[in-house]
């Protein structure tokens, strides 16, 4: 179903599905033979949603093989996705080490989804972790974590609000100081968001932002028609291959594909010291097979700020 301005989801609907998607990715990469990560909640979780295709996939009773047919090209492959998130997972993980080094004690995980950085990273002494996501995707998690005897390795407080209403207002009221510096990600959300959304989104963590403050996000590079296209159709192709096992999402629907700001740009003209590496970078860094040409986010930047000089 085509994107409302006050649409909502859970875990196993609409946008909410991609959260349950990606964990299992994590799962699978979790698994793998020179593992990137290690996400030890991710399988339980995905396995709780109940998404049938995802349920198997994690469970091994089908491999990512069984998924492709001879006609998929491998940028569209499962591997390939699963070596997509691990690196992405390792990028942002390695970002909040880095920041809690440099002493920041306030986080924000901003579409949280089924992350679990809150249960598994091992933060600092008085380090707090906010996590928002709509209220059906934050009630899931908390419930099944905490039905699971999980414990949170931070002070762990949830924000269960759409990122389009007034979420600063509903942070804040949970404890969060905007005179403190915080490391704030926003992982795999940007392209789900209408794209002045995107701006506002990204305004609003420059105005809650006290100096010294770091931020972790992806930034996509301008879409000319021809990638444009090239990210349709892979979209199309994975829809296709997940609605013959079962599921029935339509991937074109989910994202924004309007024109947009770039978000490095975007956060450099408000005051944000950028650094950034691209996907094709983050495989080579890691070891990995080089990308397709063809794989539509090879270019995309994943991109860490600080803030030195507020505009
Ligand atoms: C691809 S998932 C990424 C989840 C998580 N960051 C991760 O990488 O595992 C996208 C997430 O964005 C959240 N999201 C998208 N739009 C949102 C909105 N308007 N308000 C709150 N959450 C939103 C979804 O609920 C979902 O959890």
């Amino acid at each position: 179903m085509a994107r409302t301005d006050n649409d909502t989801w859970d875990l196993a609907s609409s946008v909410g599905v991609t959260a349950t998607m990606v964990a299992a990715s994590r799962a699978l990469a979790s698994k793998s033979e020179r593992p990137l990560i290690n996400d030890p909640f991710a399988e339980p979780l995905v396995r709780a949603v109940g998404v049938d295709l995802f349920v198997r996939l994690v469970s091994g009773e089908l491999k990512p093989a069984d998924l492709q047919d001879e006609n998929d090209r491998s940028s569209t492959s499962l591997p390939q996705m699963t070596d997509n998130v691990a690196v992405r997972t390792k990028f942002y993980d390695e970002f909040f080490v880095d920041a809690t080094g440099a002493g920041i004690r306030q986080v924000v995980i901003l579409a949280s989804g089924l992350d679990s950085r809150a249960y598994r990273l091992s933060w600092p002494d008085g380090t707090t972790v906010y996590e928002i996501d709509q209220p059906q995707v934050i009630e899931f998690k908390s419930r099944t974590l905490a039905e699971m005897g999980a414990q949170p390795t931070a002070h762990r407080r949830t924000v269960a609000i759409d990122l389009r209403d007034d979420w600063p207002a509903a942070l804040r009221a949970a404890g969060f100081h905007a005179g403190q510096p915080t490391a704030w990600s926003a992982e795999g959300l940007l392209g789900y968001l209408p794209p002045e959304a995107q701006d506002r989104l990204l305004d609003t963590v420059t105005t809650l932002s006290a100096p010294g403050s770091r931020i972790a996000t992806e930034s996509m590079p301008r879409r000319d028609d021809t990638l444009r296209e090239r990210l349709k159709e892979h979209m199309r192709t994975v829809s296709e291959r997940w609605r013959k096992h079962g599921l029935d999402l339509d991937m074109t629907e989910l994202l924004y594909f309007g024109d947009r700001n770039e978000a490095a740009p975007y956060l450099s003209g408000r005051g944000w010291q950028i650094s950034a590496s691209s996907t094709r970078e983050l495989f080579a860094a890691n070891g990995l097979p080089p990308l397709d040409d063809d794989f539509p986010f090879a270019d995309r930047l994943y991109v860490i700020g600080t803030l030195t000089d507020k505009k």
